[in-house]
């Protein structure tokens, strides 16, 4: 299957969930930190710079409009040939209020699975990609005790909505991502701690495989798994400690939701955007007993966010996931490069690297790349453009960028 990945809040606009509050919270913060965050490290940071000291770019608002222009979009997926597309139910509409569902909003999401239907493409729904109805998150969240239960009914509740027309169900999208930002490190919506963010953790495992025996129940044909955040770690040099140090990192960030969760997965939904190269330093010890594994890439090839890209590091992600004997779909993979100049050979190295996987093995059904749009980029707003397909998001059109064209010739062929 090929096809892009997108999520609600980035999206789909006008929300009302507890990003949206912390948006208004945080939004002149984050513009009045822009300079002092990125200007120091950041590559081509004047280019970035007028909108990233805009406090407007860091409220999601109409995001693309993707929730009216859907059908519009899923033209723009069929003339490039895809056949597969990832999307998420925004919480926060389905259930405004505790216990009250929306018929409307449940029916607006009937529309786009049938709109998707017609256009010969596959959806890959996620239930809860990061984001609250605002009755939630005051009671805290994922740390409120009701919230395992809360989650498996809102699933249970649009599994039956949309069981004839959705096979794939995605119930969290990268667990570890969210718990790090969110808990660890305290740069989004929740609320730091080191033991709020184990229990963050331990809750989302919870809630996984809640959710999953719920949606079994109800329709035992769905296929259910998670988006799952792996990194390639690489001791370098090889040395003994330096393989302690990866064991421990894939132990933690790899390995640890899926050990917690076994038989709760249908398939493994892989999200990788990571390599990280680990060098042991003293300094570090601090860093590595709070969970984080910093890596020490030589960063030949990087983002608009300064991230390395790394396509080989996915062969690697992937063939460790064989372990798991699943069918692997992966449901992310991209990156942030508003000029177009890296993407195609990105993707294209990427594919060619997971053309290798294959064959060592690993059964890889799908690639999702991230995004189909240019979208709201959570704590860094509008400006890191990751989208196939670029939005002027004054105007709201939409241009296919011209590697988007190239990821469509490969679709075509079925080859790189
Ligand atoms: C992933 C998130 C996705 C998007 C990309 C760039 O970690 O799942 O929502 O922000 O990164």
């Amino acid at each position: 299957m090929w096809g892009a990945s997108t999520s609600a809040h980035q999206v789909e606009g006008g929300q009302h969930n507890d990003w949206s509050e912390w948006e208004k919270l945080n939004a002149d913060r984050l513009a009045g930190s822009a300079e002092r965050t990125y200007a120091h490290w950041l590559e081509g940071w004047d280019r970035i710079k007028p909108q990233a000291t805009d406090p407007a770019n860091y409220l999601s608002g109409l995001a693309c409009d993707h929730y009216h222009r859907y059908e519009a979009d899923f033209d723009i997926m069929h003339q490039l040939g895809m056949n597969a597309y990832r999307f998420s139910i925004e919480w926060s509409r389905v259930e405004p209020a505790e216990g009250r569902f929306d018929e409307a909003q449940i029916e607006h999401y009937r529309r786009v699975v049938a709109a998707l239907r017609q256009q010969g493409i596959e959806p890959f729904v996620t239930l809860w990609h990061w984001t609250f109805p605002v009755w939630l998150s005051d009671e805290g969240g994922w740390l409120s005790p009701r919230s395992t239960r809360l989650f498996a009914r809102y699933a249970v509740k649009m599994v039956q909505a949309l069981r004839l027309d959705v096979k794939f169900w995605m119930t969290i999208n990268e667990p570890e991502e969210y718990s790090a930002s969110a808990y660890l490190w305290g740069h989004w919506p929740g609320r730091k701690g080191f033991w709020r963010y184990l229990a963050v953790n331990r809750r989302l495992v919870q809630a996984h495989r809640s959710a999953y025996h719920a949606i079994k129940r109800v329709n035992p044909d769905a296929r259910v798994g998670v988006a799952k955040n792996n990194n390639y770690f690489e001791p370098f040099p090889r040395k003994l400690i330096n393989g302690l140090l990866k064991a421990s990192a894939d132990w933690w960030k790899n390995d640890y939701f899926f050990n917690r969760t076994r038989g709760c997965h249908d398939f493994i939904g892989l999200n990788y955007y990571y390599h990280d190269r680990l060098d042991f330093e003293w300094s570090d010890v601090g860093q590595i007993l709070a969970g984080s594994f910093r890596g020490k890439n030589e960063n030949r090839a990087v983002s608009d966010l300064g991230s390395e890209l790394y396509p080989q590091g996915i062969y690697h992600a992937l063939t460790d996931l064989k372990k798991y004997g699943k069918p692997i779909y992966i449901t992310e993979n991209g990156l942030a490069d508003a000029a177009d100049r890296q993407r195609a050979w990105f993707i294209a190295e990427t594919l060619k690297n997971v053309h290798q996987a294959i064959a060592d093995g690993a059964d890889v059904r799908g690639y999702l790349h991230w995004s189909l749009l240019d979208n709201f980029e959570w704590d860094k707003g509008f400006w890191p453009r990751f989208g196939l397909v670029e939005v002027d998001h004054r105007t709201l059109e939409r241009r296919v960028r011209p590697s988007a064209c190239e990821y469509s010739r490969i679709i075509q062929r079925n080859e790189v």
